[in-house]
């Protein structure tokens, strides 16, 4: 063979074999049965009540698993499981309490996230789940928390065989078997397991190093993600922002040399001349704080600052691949903070393409900087129904809600009750926080219309600041996700690491009250 041709064979091998971000086991959907052996879970209720695949399999171990479970005292509660190895013919069996509540979506997310997260790094090929329920709505949310569950980002490690939070999660096959059979399969991938898709494309995004990803990059990380998808994408450069005059996101941009970009995703599945949802991010792929530098501890965890972007462009495209019946656009603000000789200075005066002037008063206090533009730009362009926009924003709205809940402020209580009500649906839980007109008086400049910190309190001040370039027509609510965007420690469905915060969320926003 010749040369060159050799050359372009493995060229294309190389692209067919691309690392993945992460290995998956692939979901699918059988009829309900019980193995007798093999790497298998079952659930079963608080009491372990007769009737299931947990008595089934009692009976044929001549009562073994309840004496054993007595002993272990497993007593099926919610969040415990009884993990068995070489028991009864099985290589593996994990029984996974369910509590008493009854079974909600949440629920069987949770479930599919702990058989995933326990067995999914099993050497087994194939690993079966077992569901004595019915609907083929179930299987879908227990295959969705599994392939949420699963997700680990080890495509730069050599060894992906250990078993540290972020191995591998092994390949092979994870079987739902329940009673709705393998019909359950059509279902999952044309709605879950999209959502699901979106959820750990934004975790890879997120998960990328600053010298993996920068504004370009996450723009071309987009358009491939997007491919055969029906959306259109419009990117604003540095010429073209120069033009309308984005003073904020460009300052933020400018001690870089990866220029700023501002990405839009639009999909369009509603009504035709319908005003879309808009959902604006925020995008910073380092922040270093720039000139107002960042003390070192931790501030590798600034490359998770584009997290707001990375959710509310997955999301789109999530709904997009589950064909939403709903006009929504992205809007991803993207910059490096960065501090350098051409980097902006605390005291500089920026004026922003809507006219609004701003001193800086900390380079650190970047995010609402690149909001602003974006939030002009997407009401100049689409007219949107209603904004949201996401944003690791500030140190402060962790001191006040931790870990649990991203903090939610918002003018107009309709839109504000609806996001609540999606967040407990989608268990990424918000918190209402105020939003004071009179926030504006710690936010005035003696040179510029504002300025864009040194003020109290701390989340609420750069949520106010942030609204001052949306409409009051338009109704509009800030998740201040700092904190949300990186676990340390694991939950069943959301390993340690990229959350994605967001997604979920706001899918079931649209669920709920836009289709
Ligand atoms: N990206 C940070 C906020 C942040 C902190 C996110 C910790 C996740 C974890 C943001 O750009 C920032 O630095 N905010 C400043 C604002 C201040 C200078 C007004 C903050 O919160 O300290
Ligand atoms: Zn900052
Ligand atoms: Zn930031």
């Amino acid at each position: 063979m010749s040369r060159p041709f050799l050359a372009v064979a493995s060229a294309l091998l190389a692209l067919l074999f691309l690392p993945q971000a992460h290995a998956q086991r692939t979901m699918s959907f059988a009829d309900h049965q019980v193995p007798e052996g093999g790497t298998v879970a079952i659930a079963v209720a608080e009491g372990l009540p007769a009737g299931g695949s947990f008595d089934a399999i009692d009976t044929r171990s001549d009562g073994a698993l309840r004496r054993l479970a007595e002993a272990e005292g497993f007593k099926g509660r919610k969040d415990s499981t009884l993990d068995l190895r070489g028991f009864a013919g099985y290589d593996r069996l994990l029984v996974v309490g369910l509590g008493k509540d009854g079974v909600e979506p949440l629920l069987l997310e949770d479930v599919g996230g702990t058989v995933a997260r326990t067995l999914g790094k099993a050497r087994a090929s194939r690993i079966e789940l077992v569901w004595d329920g019915s609907e083929a709505d179930a299987a879908s949310h227990l295959a969705f928390g599994a392939e949420l569950g699963q997700y680990g980002f080890d495509k730069y490690r050599s060894r992906k065989d250990d078993d540290a939070e972020q191995a591998s999660p092994g390949t092979g096959e994870l079987v739902i078997r329940s009673h709705a059979g393998a019909g359950a399969a059509s279902a999952y991938a044309s709605d879950w397991q999209q959502v699901a898709g979106a959820v750990n494309f934004a975790r890879d995004l997120a998960s990328e190093p600053g010298n993996a990803l920068w504004p370009e990059e996450f723009v071309a990380r987009v358009r491939e993600q997007a491919r055969g998808l029906p959306v259109s994408i419009e990117v604003l450069d540095v010429p073209a922002m120069e033009r309308l005059g984005m003073g904020g996101i460009l300052s933020v941009g400018q001690g870089s040399v990866r220029p700023p970009r501002l990405l839009l995703v639009s999909y369009r599945g509603g009504a035709a001349g319908e005003a879309p949802l808009a959902f604006v991010g925020k995008g910073i792929t380092f922040d270093s704080g720039g000139i107002t530098i960042k003390p070192g501890t931790n501030m590798w965890q600034m490359k998770g600052d584009m997290s707001g972007a990375a959710a509310v462009t997955a999301t789109v495209l999530g709904l997009a691949g589950r064909k939403a019946p709903v006009n929504v656009v992205a809007v991803a603000a993207l910059a490096e903070n960065m501090p350098s000789g051409s980097a902006a200075r605390p005291g500089d005066v920026v004026r922003t393409a809507s006219g609004k002037t701003f001193e800086i008063i900390s380079t650190d206090a970047e995010g609402r900087m690149v909001l602003t533009d974006a939030l002009w730009y997407v009401q100049r362009q689409h007219k949107p129904r209603l904004i949201v926009d996401v944003a690791t924003l500030t140190g402060a709205i962790m001191t006040a809600l931790g870990n649990d809940y991203a903090g939610l402020f918002a003018r107009g209580d309709e839109l504000a009750d609806q996001l609540l009500a999606a967040g407990e649906a989608s268990g990424e839980l918000l918190w209402r926080m105020p939003l004071r007109d009179d926030y504006a008086k710690g936010l005035k400049s003696p040179i510029a219309d504002l300025r864009n910190g040194g003020a109290t309190p701390g989340a609420g001040v750069a949520a106010y600041f942030i609204g001052e370039w949306v409409s009051r027509d338009v109704p509009w609510a800030h998740l201040d996700i700092a904190g949300k965007d990186w676990y340390d420690s694991a939950k069943p469905t959301v390993p340690a690491g990229a959350t994605a915060f967001g997604v979920r969320l706001l899918d079931r926003f649209v669920r709920d009250n836009h289709e």
